[in-house]
């Protein structure tokens, strides 16, 4: 993705460094983090300076590679059992941060040179998110007539991945070939993903939309400017039931009482075939200062933190709700569009 005339992806690997965008600064300002280590990057995955699901995944590869060239030659194996499960337990629901954890480490382990494999597999699992978003972008693109008005949540744009993204690649795609596409973009609280860092892909792209509170998406519905939802996913279940940021299911649930397709825009590295159904995914607890308070720029150009409750309330922070299979129209993969469905997710999965 170009950022003022420069091609960025959203996480990459130099030296034995790990370079990302620092989402937490965005859309304010255009920061490069650096994370030296392995416990570096788990912190920034953990605070979210990276995040979204391929992002994360592709973050959570680096991160492994870094802890085979940190690894002491003695108890090299204790090193790097810990590391991994260090690595994994950042974000629990991100299926993509497991999938590329555990190929970066049991390749690694076999090869005879652990150290470089460890760097090439975690290098390939990056390439290959952009690969995958690309081919989202065309098949989903396929759904998008002239003139659609289209509903996102959350952010599974560029920033989400190593580059392109699932739900917007196909959107960049559409405005390419002039097709006057309108996005609606879910503010998504409690970090306003959407409002920040969806609008802020959308605006650098040109692509014409307005960011709407979360609680007005059923009257843009009601009112006939949906013609389609696509979201991310962070995790599918055997059987198509979707984990993705809080706040989805209500859409996808306003999707059907209003007859508008819901779509889940997901690279097969998403699926996870051991959760049979809903029951299986774990959901991730924030913090509830995420709720508690909002970070944003002040009239004088400083990025502060403001109180958004009445102070000394509580708040509950689950990152993310699941969408049952039977609300989903369909799942735009890097392979084709497939129902969520049992039959066709162990299809596709093969
Ligand atoms: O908590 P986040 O921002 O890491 O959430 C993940 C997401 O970006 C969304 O749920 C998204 O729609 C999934 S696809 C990247």
């Amino acid at each position: 993705m170009q950022v003022e005339g420069k091609n960025f992806r959203t996480v990459w690997m130099e030296k034995n460094s790990v370079l990302m965008i620092d989402q937490n600064q965005l859309p304010f300002q255009f920061r490069i983090h650096a994370a030296k280590d392995h416990l570096e990057t788990c912190a920034a995955i953990r605070s979210m300076i990276i995040r979204g699901a391929g992002a994360i995944g592709s973050a959570a590869g680096f991160a492994m590679a870094q802890a085979f060239l940190e690894a002491p030659e003695k108890n090299q194996l204790e090193f790097l059992t810990a590391a991994k499960q260090t690595i994994e337990s950042t974000r629990p629901t991100a299926r993509n941060l497991f999938y590329a954890t555990d190929l970066v480490y049991s390749h690694a382990l076999q090869a005879s040179n652990p150290t470089q494999k460890a760097v090439a597999i975690a290098q390939e699992i990056a390439d290959k998110d952009v690969e995958d978003s690309l081919k989202i972008g065309k098949f989903g693109n396929q759904l998008i007539p002239a003139n659609a008005g289209i509903l996102t949540h959350c952010n599974a744009g560029w920033l989400a991945f190593t580059d392109f993204g699932t739900a917007l690649s196909p959107l960049y795609l559409a405005q390419q070939q002039n097709k006057k596409i309108f996005v609606y973009v879910n503010e998504t609280r409690p970090r306003a993903q959407g409002a920040k860092l969806t609008a802020w892909e959308l605006h650098n792209a040109g692509i014409p939309h307005a960011v709407i509170a979360d609680n007005a998406a059923a009257y843009f519905m009601q009112q006939g400017k949906i013609d389609l939802v696509i979201t991310g996913a962070d995790r599918i279940a055997a059987n198509g039931d979707t984990a993705n940021k809080i706040g989805t299911l209500e859409k996808a649930i306003c999707a059907r009482e209003f007859g508008i397709p819901f779509y889940v825009a997901a690279p097969t590295s998403t699926f996870d075939l051991h959760c049979r159904t809903s029951a299986d995914i774990q959901i991730e607890e924030r913090d509830q200062q995420e709720v508690l308070f909002q970070t944003g720029l002040s009239k004088n150009g400083k990025i502060e933190e403001v109180m958004m409750a009445s102070p000394g309330s509580s708040a509950f922070n689950p990152a993310f709700d699941v969408t049952p299979a039977k609300y989903i129209s369909g799942i735009i993969t890097e392979k084709g569009i497939i129902k969520a469905s049992k039959t066709e997710i162990s299809r596709i999965c093969k």
